[in-house]
C-alpha cells in the first residue's frame, strides 16, 4: 500500500494477519493506516471481518501476526491494567449494543461520564439532552430490555458519543433503524468528525461512502483495499460546501 506511516496516525495495521485456526484465516497481511481526525467506512460482505477489525482496535481481539498501533502504542505492549483508560478515549457502538440491563437508559448513556467522575446530575442532564436528540426523550426511565432493536441502537450511539471520544467505532449503526434515522445518526457522526474525532463506521451498505464522501476500507477475502471518496459528493455543491 502507498500510504506512509506518520506519528499523527491514530490507528495502523502493519502486515496484520489473523487466523482462528488452520482453516479459518480472517486477515492476511493487512496494511491499513487511519490518520487522526479521518472518517472511514469499513465495508465488505458479511463475514469479511468488519466486526473483528473493530474489536482489534478496541483491544478485545489480538492479531496472530504483524503489529497493530493505537495512539502510537503497539497494542501487544499495552498492559492489561491500561486497557480501561485507553478505552475511555474510544466510543464504541457494538453490533449487539451491549446495554446494561440493570440500568435505565438514562443511566446507560450517562455511564461513560460517571466513570470519569462527572457528578450524577450533570451526567444525567447531558445524557437526557442526547436522548432527546435521538428521539428517545419519553423512554429515559425505561429498561433497555423493553426497547426495540432500533431504539437500543440509538441508546448505544448516545452512550458512545457522550464522552466526546477521540475515536468513534460504530458497527452497523444504521442496521436496525429506518432511513431517516440512519441519515440523522450519520450526520451526528459527521459533526463529531468535524470537531476532530476519528470515525470508523462498519457497514455492509456500500452506498454510504459515496453519499457521505468519505474513504472506504473494503475488506474481502482477508485483504483490505482503500477506496478514496467518489469525486462527485452527493451532499455538496460544486464549491464543496
Ligand atoms: N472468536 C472467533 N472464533 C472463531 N471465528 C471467529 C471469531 N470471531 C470471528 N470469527 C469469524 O471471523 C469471520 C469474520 O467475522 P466478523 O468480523 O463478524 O465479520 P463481519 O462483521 O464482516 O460480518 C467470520 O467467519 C466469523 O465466524
Ligand atoms: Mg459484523
Amino acid at each position: 500500500m502507498l500510504q506512509k506511516k506518520k506519528t499523527e496516525d491514530v490507528i495502523s495495521f502493519d502486515n496484520v494477519s489473523l487466523s482462528f485456526g488452520p482453516d479459518n484465516k480472517i486477515f492476511s497481511n493487512l496494511d491499513i493506516i487511519i490518520p487522526k481526525g479521518s472518517f472511514h467506512f469499513l465495508t465488505g460482505p458479511s463475514g469479511a471481518g468488519k466486526s473483528t477489525f473493530l474489536k482489534m482496535v478496541y483491544l478485545s481481539q489480538h492479531q496472530t501476526a504483524g503489529s497493530v498501533f493505537l495512539f502510537a502504542r503497539n497494542t501487544l505492549h499495552i498492559n492489561h491494567s491500561e486497557i480501561p483508560y485507553i478505552r475511555r478515549k474510544i466510543g464504541v457502538v457494538f453490533q449487539d449494543f451491549r446495554l446494561i440491563p440493570t440500568l435505565n437508559i438514562l443511566d446507560n448513556v450517562a455511564l461513560p461520564l460517571r466513570v470519569r467522575g462527572v457528578e450524577t446530575r450533570k451526567a444525567r442532564s447531558q445524557a437526557a439532552e442526547l436522548l432527546d436528540w435521538v428521539g428517545l426523550e419519553d423512554a429515559m426511565q425505561r429498561s433497555p430490555l423493553t426497547l426495540s432493536g432500533g431504539q437500543q441502537q440509538r441508546v448505544a450511539i448516545a452512550r458512545a458519543v457522550i464522552g466526546r471520544p477521540e475515536i468513534l467505532l460504530a458497527d452497523e449503526p444504521t442496521g436496525n433503524v429506518d432511513d431517516e434515522i440512519a441519515l440523522k445518526l450519520l450526520h451526528l457522526f459527521e459533526e463529531l468528525h468535524k470537531v476532530g474525532t476519528t470515525v470508523i463506521v462498519a457497514t455492509h451498505n456500500r452506498s454510504l461512502p459515496h453519499t457521505f464522501h468519505h474513504p472506504e476500507i473494503f475488506l474481502n477475502q482477508g485483504t483490505g483495499i482503500l477506496i478514496p471518496p467518489s469525486s462527485v459528493p452527493v451532499f455538496r455543491n460544486r464549491e464543496g460546501k
